[in-house]
Order: structure tokens, then sequence, then C-alpha cells
């Protein structure tokens, strides 16, 4: 890049993280409805937080891995300070709420999150998985019985739908420059096939959390989504019918070699 500045992605993606920041101490902490706050909710929420402490290996990885690129290192910077954020919010509406948790949680929460070694498979695994949490907070914002947690569920269904896309821009300008797109978008290929038949959708925190209290949760529209997100990026039209593994070896090399 020649003219850094107005060359990053970074630039606008930076501006708008200003732009629709929330702040801390605008969370009603007194607000908070103990009666509203269900032992089965606060279980739930001490698990979104555990799963959004990944972030920190993740970030560690990011910037090892990526350390060339000088526009995706500094907006992962904006990344994993929002995304701090994240369990930090959801931890201080537990301790309201008399629920504590020790370093110890946050320490296990930091375990390595699996990362690969194609950088186009990278992007992929973050745009999939902004999209289903930020789909899962909209769903905890517009369902929670605890006003405030409705509330903390909108900022961060906001901030990881916005994660997404930029996720989603970084990928976009990779695949733009690659050497071999065709190659990159095998890999983007597999990692949804992969998502697919890891089923992590049903096994989310927040899903088995719907499940267990019967409030339905739209699966298949997420997964469409995904879908049709993940299609749009490699410039091709995939639905729940398309044959993956017949998609990935017309680009070069079987489905096994992640
Ligand atoms: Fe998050
Ligand atoms: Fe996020």
């Amino acid at each position: 890049m020649d003219n850094l500045v107005a060359d990053m992605l970074h630039t606008p993606l930076f501006d708008q993280a200003e732009a629709v920041r929330w702040r801390m101490t605008d969370i009603p902490w007194a607000a908070i409805d103990p009666a509203a706050a269900s032992a089965d909710l606060r279980r739930l929420v001490r698990e979104i937080a555990f799963s959004e402490l990944t972030t920190f290996s993740a970030t560690r990885r990011f910037m090892v891995d990526f350390a060339d690129d000088v526009d995706l290192t500094q907006w992962i910077a904006v990344w994993f300070y929002e995304e701090t954020k994240h369990p930090n919010a959801l931890l201080r509406w537990l301790h309201h709420l008399g629920v504590g948790v020790d370093d110890q949680f946050v320490l296990k929460g930091r375990a390595t999150a699996p990362f690969m070694r194609s950088r186009m498979g990278t992007y992929v695994t973050n745009i999939i998985s902004e999209l289903v949490a930020s789909a899962a907070y909209m769903h905890l914002h517009e369902q929670s019985p605890e006003p405030v947690l409705a509330q903390i569920g909108q900022h961060l269904a906001s901030d990881e739908a916005r994660h997404c896309a930029s996720f989603y821009r970084f990928a976009q300008r990779h695949l733009e420059r690659a050497k071999a797109p065709e190659a990159e978008r095998r890999d983007a290929l597999k990692v949804l096939y992969m998502w697919f038949q890891g089923n992590e959708l049903v096994r989310h925190p927040v899903n088995e959390f719907f499940n267990r209290n019967e409030i339905p949760f739209d699966f298949q529209g997420v997964r469409d989504r995904v879908t049709r997100l993940v299609g749009g990026l490699i410039g091709m039209e995939i639905d729940g019918t398309t044959d993956l593994i017949a998609e990935m070896r017309k680009r070069g090399e079987n489905h096994e070699a992640t």
C-alpha cells in the first residue's frame, strides 16, 4: 500500500466503529431486575461470557499469522477491544446479581481457539461466527425477560453484525488480490462445509438455552444467511442443496486437505 491511510480498510472501519460505539457506563446497571433473571438465564449468561473469551487466543494468532498485514492487524486492535467488552458486560450483569467468577474462569475461557493455515479460511470462519453471534444476541435482545440484559444483547448484536461485515471486507480484498482465487474459493467452501458438518449452530449455548426454555430460534434462517453470505463473497449461488464437496473438487483439491 503506497498511501496507507487512504488505502486501508481500517480507516473507514475504525470511523464506523467510533460512530456507533456504546459505552459501558451507558448500561443502567442499577435497573437490573433480579426477579426477571432466573437461575437458567444466569447460567446461560455465564456460558456466553465464557465462550466470548477465546478472542484472546484468536488475537494472538492474528498478530502472528497476519503480522505482515498492517491494515488487518490495526483493525484487530479495534476488534479485540470491542470483543473484550462483551464478556465484561455480561460478567458485570452477573456481578450485579451476586454471581461472581474468578480469574481462573477467564484464563480457562482464553484457551486456544482453532485457527487455520488458510487466511481465507480464517476470514470465513470469523464471518460465520460473527453472524451466528449477532443472530443469537439479537434473539437474546428480543427474548430476554430481564430488560438490562436485553439492552446488552442489542449492543452486542450490533457489534457482532459490524464485525461480520468488517471481516467480509477483508476477505473480499484478500480474494481480489489473490494469485490463485479458485484455491481461495475452495478454502471458503471448506469452512462452510465443515461448519455444516460440525452442527455448531445446534450446540451453541444460546440455542441450547432457547431449546430448554421452548423459545423458538430460527436456525434455518441463520443457516441460509450464512450460506448466502459465503456464496456472495466467492461469487457463487449456493444454497442448502449445493454439493459442496463437488464444488471443492472442481477447485482442485479434496475436502480432507484443510
Ligand atoms: Fe463478541
Ligand atoms: Fe464480534
